[in-house]
């Protein structure tokens, strides 16, 4: 598979929807649009909800949806109806992982459990039969621009080993020194955000990671 990039917005002004849409003009080179969905319960963090998914246009991209949140399955019907393509959400923030999965992929969508660094894979292990997509956190939810943590490679190439038609993406700290191991670990698509948007040519960024 040819690696994909999704690109986050968690760094730009994404109160400012012009800020977003202008953005958007210069990435469109990538895959998808990542939304880092906080709710300030999950992570101390808060970011926005289901409209800045909704009212962005991001026109060839698809939607990526993040959702750092308690009780997903309490807000899923909002996201879906917003156009997510991907929507991942944290098995130990929900109460029947197993059914939200069904849901989303009754409805065509990408269905995705994130594991935080500190999380094992056997703690989703039960679910990867039934799940479309992992995301591996490669910092610690809640902020951009951290360092990625090396130790979180290992458990992309466990599960590239455990499941080969698994997506795998990762998300956080992924730069053009990085992505490289990343991608050697295992991943197929790669987040990021911070490294994109602080360079002076996005679109050659993201060509970078890419083939890094
Ligand atoms: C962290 C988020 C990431 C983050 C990636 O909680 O899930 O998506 O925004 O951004 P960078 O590239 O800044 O690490
Ligand atoms: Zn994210």
């Amino acid at each position: 598979m040819i690696t994909q990039i999704s690109v986050s917005i968690l760094s730009l002004d994404y109160t400012d929807q012009t800020i977003i849409d202008a953005a958007l003009m210069r990435i469109t080179n990538a895959n998808y649009l990542h939304f880092d969905v906080m709710d300030g319960k999950f992570v101390k963090q808060k970011t926005y909800g289901y409209e800045l998914v909704k009212n962005t246009n991001t026109g060839v991209l698809k939607k990526d949806v993040h959702l750092m949140v308690k009780e997903p399955e309490k807000l899923v019907d909002k996201y879906i109806k917003a156009g997510a393509d991907i929507i991942t959400f944290h098995a130990e923030a929900c109460k029947a992982p197993k059914k939200l999965i069904e849901k989303l992929k009754n409805k065509g969508i990408i269905a995705g459990l994130a594991i935080s660094p500190a999380t094992p894979v056997k703690k989703i292990e039960k679910f990867l039969d039934d799940i479309d997509l992992v995301l591996v956190m490669t910092v610690k939810p809640g902020k951009g621009g951290q360092k990625l943590i090396k130790a979180t490679l290992k458990k992309i190439k466990e599960l590239r080993k455990k499941k080969p038609e698994l997506i795998i993406a990762a998300d956080g700290g992924i730069n053009d020194k990085t992505a490289g191991m990343v991608i050697d670990a295992g991943a197929d698509i790669l987040v990021s955000g911070s490294y994109i948007w602080k360079s002076r040519d996005p679109k050659l960024a993201i060509d970078l990671l890419r083939n890094a």
